[in-house]
């Protein structure tokens, strides 16, 4: 008894030594907070890059469409759009509507979607200046909108993406004069 005693005595007190140390040791030690999250959610989002500029204040882009890269427009869509979007003619609708058209097409007009009330209320068609907004800053351009997505910040990628769906169409539309 006396020995099983003394064992548990001992086994106590260094659990109790343990603890304490725990704690000392907490206390010497700050637990490291990270300063950012781990992980970045856009390389490219504003903040990196300095203030947006505000969506009305938007260059326009139109001159810049006759030099866009239209292959890699194509690949912007592809990895950005398509979680979203077909461009195909004819192509289904999925969280958003299928884009053959686009450019000149009126507003929240493809059937079988249903809109945001704010993309039905914009009214007018689509001018490449138009899908420059849409594209930069959704939520900026239509109030409410549904395309939950946070924006392409870069000008050359936009440029390049809506060469690119210029081209998707029966009838591309004629690219602006080069000033
Ligand atoms: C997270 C899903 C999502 C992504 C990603 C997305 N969209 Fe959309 N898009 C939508 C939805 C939903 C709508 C309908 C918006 C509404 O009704 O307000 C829409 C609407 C549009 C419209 C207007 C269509 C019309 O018929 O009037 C255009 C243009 C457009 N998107 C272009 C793009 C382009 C280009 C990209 C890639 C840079 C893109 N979207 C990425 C979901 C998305």
């Amino acid at each position: 008894m006396v020995n099983f005693n003394t064992a548990a005595g001992c086994f106590l007190a260094s659990a109790l030594f343990a603890m304490v140390c725990g704690k000392v040791s907490n206390a010497l030690v700050e637990p490291h907070h990270l300063e950012k999250p781990a992980i970045a959610v856009a390389e490219s989002a504003p903040a990196a890059t300095g203030a947006p500029a505000p969506a009305a204040e938007l260059a326009p882009i139109g001159a810049k469409l006759a030099s866009a890269n239209v292959d890699a427009g194509k690949a912007i869509f592809t990895k950005v759009c398509t979680a979203c979007h077909t461009d195909d003619k004819g192509g289904p609708n999925k969280v958003g509507p299928n884009l053959w058209n686009i450019v000149g097409r009126k507003k929240g007009s493809h059937p079988g979607f249903s809109y945001s009330s704010g993309m039905e209320a914009k009214g007018g068609d689509w001018t490449y200046e138009d899908i420059n907004h849409m594209v930069f800053k959704p939520s900026a351009f239509i109030k409410g909108t549904k395309m939950a997505f946070a924006g392409l910040p870069k000008e050359e990628d936009r440029v390049n993406l809506i060469a690119y769906l210029r081209t998707m169409n029966d009838n591309p539309p004629p690219l602006p004069e080069a000033k």
